[in-house]
């Protein structure tokens, strides 16, 4: 089953020439997919256009459609968007915003409207899936740019949705870490959860059942 899908979806920014045409993506229940492309030819704008982001909170042009488990983005509330969709955004300081690890990991759930106690057991896995339980009560701006990234992550992990949307999750990230986040994505595949990966790295491409490459305003599948 297809979790989430971009049929033909075709982008520009206001007042710009188009950014990508016709791009077809799919992401199965259990799949993790990896997008690849240079710099600047429009993979954090596809994600934010598969996530709703675009053109709901930022604005351009879209055409095509975009499903979530089948049902057309463009027809759910924002509420049930975030429920399903989690999104790791490429610069983890434009994605935090409270002062404490805590507050942050809690604001996902609270909006969730989850019971206290079953928000107090998802901040301690989320921060325990990324190894750190003891940053709890860490002011964010104390920490490491990488650090801050793990947060993210966990931040989005804590609401257990069933699309990740992971934009260069690793950029930031040494080798220890990056194992970790590996190992997450794997086992959030084991969960079902659907998986979007933007990764230029070829040492990633372990993680992905399949691949797709932007470039030149379009999007192919490459074949491994
Ligand atoms: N809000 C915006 N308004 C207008 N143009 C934008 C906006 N955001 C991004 N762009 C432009 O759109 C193009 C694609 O940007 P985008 O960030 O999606 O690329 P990317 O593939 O993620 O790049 P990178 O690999 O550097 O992260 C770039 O030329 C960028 O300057
Ligand atoms: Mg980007």
């Amino acid at each position: 089953m297809n979790a989430l899908e971009g049929r033909r979806i075709s982008f520009s920014y206001p007042r710009a020439n188009a950014l990508f045409s016709e791009v077809n993506i799919q992401v199965q229940v259990g799949e993790c997919v990896i997008l690849r492309g240079p710099s600047g030819c429009g993979k954090t704008t596809l994600c934010q256009i598969l996530a709703g982001i675009i053109p709901r909170s930022l604005p351009g042009e879209v055409r095509g459609d975009v499903l979530l488990f089948g049902e057309n983005i463009g027809s759910l509330s924002l509420a049930r968007i975030v429920e399903k969709v989690g999104v790791l955004f490429q610069d983890p300081d434009a994605q935090l915003f409270f002062p404490t690890v805590e507050d942050e990991i809690a604001f996902g759930p609270e909006n969730l409207c989850l019971a206290r106690e079953e928000i107090g057991c998802r901040i301690e896995q989320a921060l325990e899936a990324v190894q750190m339980s003891e940053y709890r009560l860490a002011k964010t701006e104390t920490l490491s740019y990488g650090q801050k990234q793990l947060i993210a992550l966990a931040a989005v992990l804590a609401l257990e949705p069933r699309v990740l949307i992971l934009d260069e999750a690793f950029s930031q990230l040494d080798t220890a870490s990056t194992q970790l986040v590996k190992e997450i994505i794997r086992n959030q595949k084991r969960l079902g959860r659907a998986i979007f990966l933007v990764e230029n790295s070829e040492e990633h491409l372990d993680l992905a059942e399949r691949v797709y490459e932007l470039q030149g305003g379009r999007v192919q599948e490459v074949v491994l």
